[in-house]
């Protein structure tokens, strides 16, 4: 994709005024700020009506500007090297000298750190001389942004500017892993649990149940259309969005195919955006077929999971 320099200006000015832009990563769109800013920070969770004890993550450009607000490890490293710039989140501990805004991490000494890939978000972190919080552009508990309009169909007017990529290559949100302690995966996502095992080689699995609730996002009623989800369907009511993964003979308008031939990144990509495209069509409800617990299948069926527990 050509980078419009003239949106990259555009976006600064913005960020350096302390307001909110929409931006795109390969993962989700994010809503971003600067994160040295209390005045941007706050507008963000206010802007997404974020519970205040929900930390944010903060994208950087560089290992370099990174180090000036985190320690970094070993694990860091390994992990860095073998996935960055990419779909990783990484819990560091915060420096005391670091000049991140205290909302950002609710007076926490952790932060959550990405380095994206998506070639016009690293144009844009490399023109400004802050990192930038970003969660994903919804409002709270909603379904993420994949695209520009995304981002426009949850905040309107609201967010003044997003800065469009086209569609998010991945679809899901990055994998975290906290590498305060012994390293823990704390949500599944665009990095696959044993890539990271075979690097750390480690036997890390990832079991929700087990967690403590260390990300406030792994709370349940997450990624939601607002209407009831069943999942592992075989036979759908009449009147219900049908969610398939497997071409079927005769397809019906309610049928909504992630993928056609069991992909399941393919699957993983089109995820929310069948999520969205089903919540503004007035279905009563949503049911999904079987999809296989493996690879992104797990990241897919864990969403999917939290979305099916209304509040
Ligand atoms: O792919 C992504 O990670 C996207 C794009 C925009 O980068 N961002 C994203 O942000 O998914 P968000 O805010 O929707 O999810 C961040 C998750 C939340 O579940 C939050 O609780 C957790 O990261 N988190 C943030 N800081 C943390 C910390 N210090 N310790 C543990 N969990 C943390
Ligand atoms: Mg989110």
């Amino acid at each position: 994709m050509k980078i419009n320099l003239s949106n990259i200006k555009k976006s600064k000015k913005i960020l350096d005024s302390n307001d909110c832009i929409g931006i795109p990563t390969e993962t989700v769109y994010g809503l971003a700020g600067n994160a040295y800013s209390d005045k941007a920070v706050s507008r963000i969770f206010e802007l997404k009506k974020r519970p205040k004890n929900n930390p944010l993550i903060v994208h950087y450009i560089s290992i370099d500007m990174l180090k000036n607000d985190c320690e970094i490890n070993n694990n860091f490293k390994k992990l860095y090297k073998k996935f960055c710039p990419g779909p990783i989140t990484f819990i560091l501990k915060l420096k005391k000298s670091s000049h991140i805004s205290k909302y950002v991490s609710n007076n926490k000494n952790t932060l959550a750190v990405r380095f994206p890939k998506h070639l016009v978000t690293r144009k844009l972190l490399s023109v400004l001389d802050y990192p930038l919080a970003a969660p994903s552009a919804n409002i709270s508990n909603s379904i993420s942004s994949v695209s520009k309009e995304d981002v426009k169909d949850e905040f309107g007017n609201k967010v003044k500017f997003v800065l469009n990529g086209g569609r998010s290559s991945i679809g899901l949100e990055s994998t975290i892993v906290s590498l305060i302690k012994k390293p823990e995966v704390l949500r599944l996502g665009g990095v696959e649990i044993k890539k990271i095992n075979k690097i750390l080689k480690k036997k890390m699995i990832f079991n929700s149940k087990n967690i403590k609730v260390k990300a406030p996002g792994q709370n349940k009623f997450h990624y939601s259309p607002g209407i009831p989800i069943k999942l592992n369907v075989k036979i759908p009511k009449k009147n219900d969005a049908y969610i398939l993964i497997e071409k079927r003979k005769t397809s019906y308008k309610n049928y909504y195919y992630l993928t056609k031939n069991k992909n399941l990144k393919e699957a993983a990509k089109n995820l929310y955006k069948v999520l969205r495209m089903i919540k503004n069509k007035n279905y009563p409800s949503i049911s999904v077929e079987k999809i296989p617990n493996h690879g992104f299948g797990e990241a897919i069926n864990e969403r999917l999971y939290k979305a099916s527990k209304l509040k």
